[in-house]
């Protein structure tokens, strides 16, 4: 079956407990079901994963570089430094879409900037925990057979 990694960065295995008042209250594991909800309706398998460290997000990057049909891809602040996890998303052959569970837009400056969303195919951020489900299914119909 064709796979579909959503990929996750750091401090999301806090979700919540971490500021409940942006992020929400549902859990990482809450997230991982809708997922793999989204991906199965679609006749899709999930791979999910979260790591803290920069390089298991480039390791994990580069397993989807020949496993993925997809990937989602929520590199928490790395998102708005990591030019190391730029370059694998820029390397990618599959579609790519960058998710922010917050409207990183209507908050700190810092989180204006994505060093991902040029290489990206396309942004989702603001739908709450949701817009996983969004996600997974906007990144299946992004898919070129
Ligand atoms: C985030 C937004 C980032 O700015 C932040 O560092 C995160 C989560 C989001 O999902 O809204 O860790 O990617």
């Amino acid at each position: 079956m064709k796979k579909i990694f959503v990929v996750n960065g750091p401090n999301l295995d806090m979700l919540g407990k971490r500021e409940p008042q942006i992020y929400g209250k549902t859990t990482l594991a809450d997230i991982k079901k809708i997922c793999e909800e989204a991906a199965k309706a679609k006749g899709y398998e999930l791979v999910f994963s979260q790591y803290n460290g920069e390089g298991e997000i480039i390791d994990e990057l580069h397993r989807a570089y020949t496993d993925a049909a997809a990937v989602v891809l929520n590199a928490g602040a790395y998102t708005h430094y990591s030019y190391a996890i730029a370059d694998a998303v820029k390397m990618l052959p599959c579609p790519t879409v960058e998710l922010h569970i917050s409207n990183v837009f209507a908050r700190e400056s810092f989180r204006h900037e994505s060093v991902l969303s040029p290489y990206c195919t396309a942004l989702i951020a603001g739908l709450g925990a949701n817009g996983y489900a969004h996600a997974v299914t906007a990144a299946i119909e992004l898919i070129r057979d």
